[in-house]
């Protein structure tokens, strides 16, 4: 493998994703060239990046090895695709979720990259097989799932299309290391690949609890945010079991029958359009905030806490580590 630093990590799409990616792979000393099919999006995204790697240098939550200045050095931007391209070595493609402009865009690439670069998306639902089918550099081609924000949260899920060069699984995954991300790798697609799976099994089984008035909103999401995740911060639901019992094996037998009883009884799947479900969790999600002392933005306000908590979540699991 060339040095990867000696080419170009070329960002598709300047949004929330892409800036986040960007940043990811300035803090492990890659050269990232983003390109946007809207011209002042690219500038915006310059800009943003620039004053969000202040406020990272000011809270002592700046990545990497490089200061602010040395990292942006290594950013450029573009709104020409075959100037974006020039030197591209891995393209991470962050474009909105949409299967017709993610074919468009994949064709434009296969049609311009040469026969080493490795193509990359982040798509959140979207399997390889409908986006890479066909292309001539399909091997070359692989999903890498980011988890929101990319720069707190270090979970990167490779997926490959059937026809993935093991090699590009490799060199991405290496790559992902190289920058400080957690990758883990599917060994074939399945619709929601694994994150969103599991997460939906969550959400579906918060949801169905509300819903049959078990429990309130308020109180299932603190079951989650002061129970079962104070845990999963750091253990994997397998490691959880076994560390539950004198074992995994122990505890299959102490706890499968029920587990199984339970999952039986659950009943299908819910109806996530039912409003009356809506109007309960969204008055839960008022009152909740109607108790902030500050109300100017609900939401930016809520997202800057959360990625403050998981800054600091991560660096306590980096002193935590034992290595
Ligand atoms: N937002 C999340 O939580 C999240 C998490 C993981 C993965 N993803 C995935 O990341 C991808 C991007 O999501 P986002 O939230 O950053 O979207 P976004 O809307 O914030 O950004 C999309 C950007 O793509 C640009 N764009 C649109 N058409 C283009 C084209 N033809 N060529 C180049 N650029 C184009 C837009 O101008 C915009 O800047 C999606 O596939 C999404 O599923 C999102
Ligand atoms: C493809 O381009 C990259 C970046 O310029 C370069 O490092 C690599 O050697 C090229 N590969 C081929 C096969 O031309
Ligand atoms: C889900 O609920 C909505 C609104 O209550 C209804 O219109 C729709 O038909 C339901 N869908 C299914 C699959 O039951």
């Amino acid at each position: 493998m060339t040095d990867p630093k000696e080419g170009y990590i070329v960002i598709i799409g300047s949004g929330l994703i892409g800036r986040s990616w960007a940043m990811v792979f300035a803090s492990g000393g890659f050269q990232v060239r983003l390109y946007d099919i809207i011209k002042e999006q690219v500038t915006a995204a310059l800009e943003d990046i620039r004053k969000q790697m202040d406020e990272l240098t000011k809270s002592g939550m700046l990545r990497g090895s490089l200061n602010a200045d040395q990292q942006i050095s290594l950013l450029s931007g573009s709104s020409d695709l075959k100037t974006a391209l020039e030197g591209a070595i891995f393209i991470q493609e962050c474009v909105p979720e949409n299967l017709e402009l993610k074919l468009k865009i994949f064709s434009d690439l296969d049609a311009h990259v040469n026969n080493t670069a490795i193509i990359s998306s982040s798509t959140s639902c979207l399997s390889p097989s409908k986006i890479f089918n066909g292309l001539r550099h399909v091997k070359n081609c692989i999903v890498a799932h980011p988890v929101n924000p990319p720069y707190y949260v270090p979970l990167v899920e490779l997926v490959p299309h059937p026809q993935t060069d093991p090699i590009t699984v490799e060199k991405t995954y290496h790559l992902m290391k190289k920058i400080g991300q957690s990758p883990v790798k599917l060994m074939k697609e399945t619709d929601g690949f694994v994150l969103n799976r599991l997460q939906y099994a969550v959400i579906s089984e918060a949801w169905r609890l509300v819903q049959d008035e078990v429990i309130t909103p308020r109180d299932v999401d603190i079951v989650m945010s002061e129970g079962l995740g104070m845990r999963y911060a750091f253990l994997g639901p397998l490691e959880t079991a076994h560390l539950n019992a004198e074992g995994f094996k122990s505890y299959c037998e102490r706890y499968g029958e029920s587990i199984q009883r339970v999952l039986k009884n659950s009943g299908p799947v819910s109806n996530f359009s039912s409003d009356a479900m809506i109007q309960t969790i969204f008055v839960y999600l008022q009152a909740l905030w109607d108790e902030q002392p500050d109300k100017s933005d609900q939401l930016t306000e809520r997202r800057e806490w959360r990625d403050a908590c998981l800054s600091h979540l991560a660096k306590l699991k980096k002193e935590m580590k034992k290595e």
